[in-house]
């Protein structure tokens, strides 16, 4: 039996390199579960391992996408742990974009049945990066707030969403003026203009208390306003670089503001966490997803066949994420 698959045999620009293909069907082998992707999504770090400047890279050729969501179709010798018809992650080492792949039955990641499937395929990266970000970098407590940019990102919303729960305050910043209503109604406290000089009137925003933490997935001129607005002792986390560019920034915060900067990658931090970790972090944002205290838009699904559409939508300006479906 033969399925689709969309992958690349070199590095290099998603619609370069990626190639519809059919490749066969795998049989779960003893220990192993066969699951079938129900939607897959498309993250900007997809891109950058398709490109081949990720922090770690697949062996060539390879399926690429690192999220999705599917269920279990067939059960390989010794697994009584699952049942055929449990909702999963898709696998992400072996790739999200192909219409079936083979998991360790003792590695899965089982999706609570509350929680929407378009939610689930795309709750595995960035929600839980979001929740680390509040809650694993520095001890905050209600009231306190955070500041961060590309606020209308998936990240971006989660964090809005979250920090709400979290009795925090969100400033978010984002590069068009048709955000500000909607991340208002998602619950962001105040959303400012890049660009806008905002950094300078962050106090009044505040009400004069100290911005706490700094999340910044973007860099350039976005992450030195961050730099700037942050309160004594603060802390800038980046773990983004939507720029691409290196960030230049006036030292003097460093030493007269005691301004901490530092970086968080969710693939590492799951690594130390461990299987049981992970599921933990998952179960926070699964709670938050099943009674939509958490909510992240879609944009628009996709077939493969229509992967070159899919790829361009999502490099556009959008509120959501781009899903691929087999
Ligand atoms: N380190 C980690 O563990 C980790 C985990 C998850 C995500 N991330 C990173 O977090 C970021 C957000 O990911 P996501 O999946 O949430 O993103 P997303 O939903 O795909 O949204 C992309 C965001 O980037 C903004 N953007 C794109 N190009 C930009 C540019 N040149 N200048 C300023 N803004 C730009 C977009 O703004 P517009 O709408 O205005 O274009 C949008 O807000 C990415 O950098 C991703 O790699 C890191």
């Amino acid at each position: 039996m033969q399925q689709s698959a969309l992958r690349h045999h070199s590095f290099g620009k998603p619609l370069e390199v990626l190639q519809l293909e059919s490749i066969p069907v795998a049989e779960p082998r003893a220990g192993e579960v066969r699951v079938r992707l129900e939607a897959a999504s498309i993250n900007p770090s997809d891109f950058g391992m398709i490109a081949g400047t990720y922090g770690h890279l697949r062996e060539l050729p390879a399926v690429a996408g690192r999220e999705g969501v599917g269920v279990v179709e067939a059960l390989g010798a010794g697994v009584d742990s699952v049942s055929v018809g449990t909702r999963v992650r898709f696998p992400g080492e072996a790739g999200a974009w192909q219409a079936s792949a083979c998991i360790a039955a003792d590695e899965l990641l089982v999706v609570p049945s509350g929680v929407p499937v378009e939610q689930a395929a795309i709750s595995f990266i960035n929600p839980p990066t979001a929740y680390c970000l509040l809650r694993k970098m520095v001890e905050l407590k209600p009231g306190d707030w955070v500041l961060q940019n590309a606020g209308n990102s998936a990240v971006g919303l989660s964090v809005i969403q979250m920090a709400r729960a979290f009795g925090l305050k969100t400033i978010s910043q984002v590069r068009r003026e048709e955000l500000v209503a909607p991340l208002q109604a998602m619950g962001a406290d105040h959303v400012v203009l890049e660009g806008s000089d905002w950094a300078k009137n962050s106090q009044q925003l505040t009400g004069g208390a100290a911005i706490r933490l700094a999340l910044n997935s973007i860099g350039g001129e976005s992450a030195i306003d961050q730099i700037k607005a942050l309160g004594e002792g603060g802390t800038q986390v980046t773990f983004g670089g939507m720029v691409g560019d290196k960030v230049r920034f006036p030292t003097r915060f460093l030493i007269f503001n005691d301004v901490r900067l530092v970086g968080f990658w969710w693939d590492a931090y799951a690594r130390r966490l461990g299987v049981a970790g992970v599921r933990a972090v998952m179960a926070e944002v699964y709670a938050m997803m099943a009674d939509a205290r958490l909510s992240l838009p879609i944009e628009r699904k996709y077939p493969f066949s229509e992967y070159e559409s899919a790829i361009k939508h999502a490099g556009e300006p959008r509120l959501g994420k781009v899903l691929l479906v087999p």
